[in-house]
């Protein structure tokens, strides 16, 4: 596939991930979750705004019925840290008692907010709660997150591109790569 150059890419100090290596991660990701939830109905929920393209591209990628919708939190944190300390900024629209939910992220560093996020929806009465990431940071390791479905494990950088954002830009780049300095000066 042609690469799509936009102004952002000249802020790109490395790129990690070309659009093709996300998209066909993310289509062998979704041939385990169509293996998984065979014969199961199943609710993938996004978190606004990061996980926008991930869910695009893995919803496509799934040959089967599936539901989508989508909660906005945020997390009071210092900086680039999160706290753990999480508010809802728009809620489901859809009820998930007995639902299978699939929550979708873009990427998981402490796991401080996805871990109040699955108590939160576990709390709702689903029939199961499971997680899908693109990146996932050595931090989150730590964390007592259970993750089923991994894209990429990546080194302890901030990254942007492809739905990640550094002061809401570069969420429109095709590809996903560190920030060159010049950028946070
Ligand atoms: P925690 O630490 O709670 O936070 O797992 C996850 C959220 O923090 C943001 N985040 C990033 N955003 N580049 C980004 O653009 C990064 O490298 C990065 N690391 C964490 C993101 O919103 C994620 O959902
Ligand atoms: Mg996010």
């Amino acid at each position: 596939m042609d690469q799509q150059h936009v102004e952002g890419d000249l802020d790109l100090e490395q790129t990690l991930f070309t659009e093709d290596q996300i998209l066909s991660r993310l289509r062998e990701m979704a041939a385990e979750i169509e293996r998984d939830y065979d014969g199961k109905d199943l609710l993938l929920v996004g978190v606004l705004k990061g996980a926008v393209m991930v869910m695009a591209d893995l919803a496509r990628s799934l040959d089967r019925h599936v539901e989508m919708d989508w909660m906005a939190i945020s997390s009071y944190g210092s900086g680039t840290k999160s706290s753990g300390v999480v508010r809802i900024l728009k809620d489901l629209d859809t009820d998930l008692a007995g639902r299978h939910v699939l929550v979708v992220e873009d990427i998981i560093d402490t796991g401080l907010t996805l871990s109040w996020l699955i108590a939160n929806l576990r709390s709702r009465g689903p029939a199961s709660v499971e997680i899908a990431t693109l990146l996932r940071k050595p931090e989150a390791l730590q964390m007592d997150v259970d993750v089923r479905y991994v894209g990429f494990d990546i080194p302890n950088a901030f990254v942007v591109g492809y739905g990640l954002d550094y002061a809401e830009r570069y969420r429109n780049l095709r590809c996903i790569g560190t920030l060159s300095p010049h950028v946070y000066s």
